[in-house]
């Protein structure tokens, strides 16, 4: 039984990490040993990993990768990726070299609108709540302008703002509804703030108001928080070539290439089970660039899986067709990144994954994003429709394999020239290994 602990966070690190492997390891000794193995040498880059969050105890590494030859828009790319799946990097890199060849990618940001809301409670004419709210629309904000100045100067701010009313749905309940232009950041600091601002502003105004009675002053904030749904921050990704161009040495039959994998494409369009594997392969490509340029997964993949669902059925984020001999593959997708600010200016990695891109803004981004996602995607379907995913799979997976059994380098030799031809799984591998040190 382990024990739970009063104030933690007010312990020192060392404290901290004593108290951990004391607690859940038979061996502390050798626990704090793994712990401080992954701490910066440099102790001021350890500090500034440390100040990232709270009870920090030592670094969580992910790989970071690159996979080059993107050509995305007439320019090459090379994409660095963290993620900890071992197939994800050479899928990108294969997809991107394969469509280098085939006129690259194409990719455009349609809009790139973040939205806000201060949700909150009026009990009284809903009448009178409008000819309130058109009279202090200015006020509120005029409000925020301490905190929206610089945001202007670089051509953003509050775009618009509306009062929307939900007690259809819910007994009271109204909206402040804001929508915002963030340029190169992705803005949730600056909208939060904005919308705390609008939130005092709206009671303030509502207990001086001259037009309401006693209750209809005194209006509830419940809340005030950015949306991390971005309909309207949308990038669309795409590729296209006359199917026989689609032919290689693993496509002989590139008509019946495109025809299955559009037929992959519908399944995962109106068969939920499928669509959401199908998108999780998406997602591979777009958390790893994600994660790599400091940028926030869960507000994507929260965003990306609800868009996903927009027409009350969680479907396929990719489309596929074949028109007149030529095959085009497709998605839109909301993407609300940030090339400025967080930890892009912190982290060394981030800083060097975001130069490694050319520095590029955030709308450049979001076309990165996508199209590693539409790769990863044309990737996997390709797999799933030919040889099957397992084959590409192992081959990556092979290596975990060898290091759990901490194989050398001699016997990994043996290893992989065994399994060049012969299909890999987890126990034909062991069972090899085993026999090679019989
Ligand atoms: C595995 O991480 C992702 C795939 O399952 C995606 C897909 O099935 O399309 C291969």
């Amino acid at each position: 039984m382990n024990n739970a602990i009063a104030g933690f966070s007010k312990l020192t690190k060392e404290e901290k990490i004593n108290w951990i492997a004391n607690e859940y390891f038979a061996n502390p000794a050798d626990a704090v040993a793994t712990i401080k193995q992954y701490w910066n040498s440099d102790p001021k880059l350890q500090q500034l990993h440390d100040e990232f969050i709270e009870n920090t105890i030592s670094n969580f590494y992910l790989p970071m990768g690159i996979a080059p030859n993107f050509l995305i828009n007439g320019k090459y790319y090379s994409v660095p990726m963290v993620i900890e799946e071992s197939s994800v990097v050479a899928a990108a890199a294969k997809s991107a070299k394969y469509w280098s060849t085939r006129g690259g990618f194409k990719a455009t940001v349609l809009n790139t609108e973040k939205i806000g809301q201060v949700h909150f409670l009026f009990k009284g004419d809903t009448a009178k709540l409008t000819s309130f709210f058109d009279t202090i629309k200015t006020n509120l904000i005029a409000s925020t302008e301490s905190i929206t100045k610089n945001m202007q100067k670089r051509g953003g701010g509050i775009t618009s703002l509306e009062l929307r009313n939900k007690t259809t749905e819910l007994e009271n309940y109204f909206q402040l509804h804001a929508t915002f232009e963030t340029k190169d950041s992705m803005g949730a600091n600056f909208i939060n703030s904005c919308l705390e601002q609008l939130a005092k502003t709206l009671k303030e105004e509502a207990e001086n108001y001259a037009g309401f009675n006693n209750s209809e002053k005194d209006i509830t904030v419940v809340m005030s928080i950015l949306s991390n749904y971005v309909p309207n921050c949308i990038v669309r990704a795409e590729v296209s070539c006359k199917v026989e161009e689609l032919a290689e040495k693993k496509i002989e039959n590139p008509q019946e290439f495109a025809e299955k994998l559009v037929q992959a494409v519908r399944i995962a369009e109106i068969e939920l089970f499928r669509a959401v594997t199908h998108n999780k392969g998406i997602m591979n490509g777009v958390d790893a660039v994600v994660l790599a340029t400091g940028n926030d997964f869960r507000a994507v993949e929260a965003g990306v899986h609800a868009y996903a669902s927009r027409n009350g059925q969680y479907s396929s984020l990719s489309h596929a067709k074949i028109e007149n001999g030529v095959f085009t593959f497709w998605m839109e997708i909301p993407l609300a990144l940030g090339t400025v600010g967080g930890l892009t200016s912190l982290h060394p990695l981030v800083k060097m994954a975001l130069e490694i891109l050319g520095k590029p803004s955030a709308p450049e981004l979001m076309q990165v994003v996508a199209v590693a996602g539409l790769a990863q995607n044309f990737a996997a379907l390709r797999s799933l429709t030919t040889t099957g995913i397992q084959e590409g799979h192992m081959k990556m997976h092979i290596n975990n394999i060898l290091n759990q059994f901490q194989t050398t380098a001699e016997e990994r030799k043996i290893i992989k020239s065994h399994f060049e031809n012969t299909s890999i799984s987890h126990a034909s591998v062991v069972e090899f290994i085993e026999k090679l040190r019989k």
